[in-house]
């Protein structure tokens, strides 16, 4: 249901089939012949600990891997290295650090099949999108070092109308704190890392516990680039230890930080309780994605871009589209479609090319996930739920599942899976909706459907989000063309993979 199109990181439509037979026995080879292993890596240096086994998503009998956990005292160690490489690195080009992630980007291509079987493998996802993975990674890699070298190594002059003339010099802060998620496992980790590197920080870097493996094979080619190995860090391990110790210390100048809003908000005490400078949280949060639909959109569109916005990914995209609102004179036609359109998604082994849905991350999200389907079955009417089939008994599947509910207030957080809300509105009553959209607090995407410039550009315009995407799905953003980021609950900005991320990441002096 997915396959059809999609675009390379270029933007062109591309065939994943012919795209994807080339690496197939490589992928294979990696996916039966590998084990992967994750640790501490400071300094360069691997420091093996208590290691435990690394289950796959879809089947939690295959080991993929084995992981140890840092220590707090592996989180100071590294914090000091990081400290005392600052100067040095700080001090080189932004076009010479850049150089390093340029290299980087190169092997992470050269090592196409090793990280797909990876990503695959870890989190769980479809082959198509453990490709996109690596592809929105080599982006990130390839855009911020153009960025930087025109941000910093070019100073910005300003003469006034006195005559004077100053200059903004950007520069690096300080150690960065890089917190990132296991939904984009390789891309959101090496998207941070990159922008605080290239900006002229030191990095010390938690992946999310439940994807280190990968986050550890990119620090490994990274460090293969010849990058000074003070620089950054891999601190894979639970938030409560690594990611404390991240956030109070006060070596820190700044922290990255993907995932959930309350997460952010204990970043942000966390932050606030230090006796030191107060440093910038750059944070991305999660949403209450809308699609609005009105009488004037096309039905097989909307259909088609309802499903991939909801379910590609298992929905695990904080992009991801939530609550569907349709114009009731089409609503019937939009909800039967969308019945047919969820009877032939295949869900079950993400190896499969044909598969369009793979498991939920882990065991947790699985029943969180069960347990708002379940609330839902007794307060609201189902539209579909596909049905699992047997090759989803071992991993931790959920069923793409949609409802329609009376009133967004229904849902008082996100719910980060398969599962989408729709509700019917009438015309007169769009203003109302966008608000009960914005009254939600959240604010990262929104999907419009309509022929209708002046509804549109109205919706648009009134809805408060960080990314509002026109007549096509609302997952996917491309960097350097949909730079990404939320406002409210969603996220305090900048948006990444844009012109104006890589300033959060540094200081800047104006200087005559
Ligand atoms: N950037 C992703 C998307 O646009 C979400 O994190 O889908």
């Amino acid at each position: 249901v997915f396959g059809e199109n999609r675009k390379n990181s270029m933007g062109v439509a591309t065939d994943i089939e012919s795209e994807w037979t080339p690496f197939a026995d490589k992928v294979a080879q990696y996916m039966t012949d590998s084990q992967w292993h994750a640790a501490p890596l400071v300094n360069g240096e691997t420091l093996n600990g208590d290691a435990q086994p690394v289950l796959s998503p879809y089947n939690r009998s295959l080991q993929v891997g084995t992981l140890a956990f840092a220590s707090e005292q592996h989180a100071s160690q590294a914090l000091d290295i990081a400290a005392e490489s600052f100067a040095s690195w700080a001090a080189l080009k932004a076009e010479a650090r850049g150089e390093y992630l340029l290299k980087l980007a190169d092997k992470l291509e050269e090592n196409l099949p090793e990280l797909v079987a990876l990503c695959h493998r870890e989190a769980g996802k479809t082959i198509h999108d453990s490709i996109d993975e690596v592809r929105e990674a080599v982006d990130f890699l390839r855009y911020y070092p153009v960025e930087a070298t025109t941000m910093m190594d070019s100073p910005e002059s300003f003469t006034h109308f006195t005559g004077e003339s100053r200059t903004a010099v950007y520069s690096g802060r300080g150690v960065f704190t890089c917190i990132s998620p296991w939904n984009f496992p390789l891309a959101i980790f090496i998207g941070q890392v990159a922008a605080a590197l290239v900006a002229g920080n030191t990095v010390v870097a938690k992946p999310a516990e439940q994807t280190s493996l990968i986050a550890y094979r990119a620090i490994q080619l990274l460090l293969e680039t010849g990058i000074p190995a003070g620089v950054v860090h891999l601190l894979p391990g639970k938030g409560a230890v690594v990611g404390n110790a991240l956030t109070r210390d006060e070596r820190i100048a700044g922290v990255a930080f993907t995932g959930s809003t309350p997460t952010a908000q204990r970043i942000n005490q966390s932050l606030a309780q230090r006796d030191a400078e107060p440093v910038p949280l750059i944070a991305e949060t999660g949403g209450q994605n809308a699609m609005i639909v009105d009488s004037t959109a096309l039905p097989e569109q909307v259909v088609r871009d309802v499903l991939r916005s909801a379910f590609a990914s298992a929905g695990q995209r904080c992009s991801a589209l939530r609550v569907l609102y349709v114009q009731e004179d089409i609503a019937e036609r939009v909800i039967t479609l969308i019945r047919g359109a969820m009877s032939e998604l295949s869900v079950g082994e993400p190896s499969l090319l044909s598969t369009d849905v793979g498991p939920v991350i882990d065991e947790m999200a699985q029943r969180k996930l069960k347990a708002h389907i379940a609330e839902m079955d007794r307060h609201a009417e189902k539209v579909a739920s596909v049905k699992l089939d047997a090759s989803c008994d071992n991993g931790t599947f959920v069923a793409p599942t949609a409802f329609e509910i009376d009133s967004i207030s229904r849902l008082d957080q996100e719910h980060f899976g398969p599962i989408l809300h729709i509700l019917r509105y009438k015309a007169d009553e769009l203003d109302q909706i966008i608000d009960q959209i914005n009254q939600t607090g959240f604010g990262l995407t929104l999907g419009v459907h309509s022929r209708n410039e002046g509804t549109y550009r109205h919706i648009d315009k009134r809805a408060r989000v960080g990314n509002c995407y026109i007549n096509r799905d609302q997952v996917g953003a491309m960097v350097g063309v949909q730079p990404f980021g939320g406002q409210g609950l969603s996220g305090t900005g900048p948006k990444a993979g844009g012109p104006h991320y890589l300033h959060r990441f540094a200081k800047v002096e104006v200087q005559a």
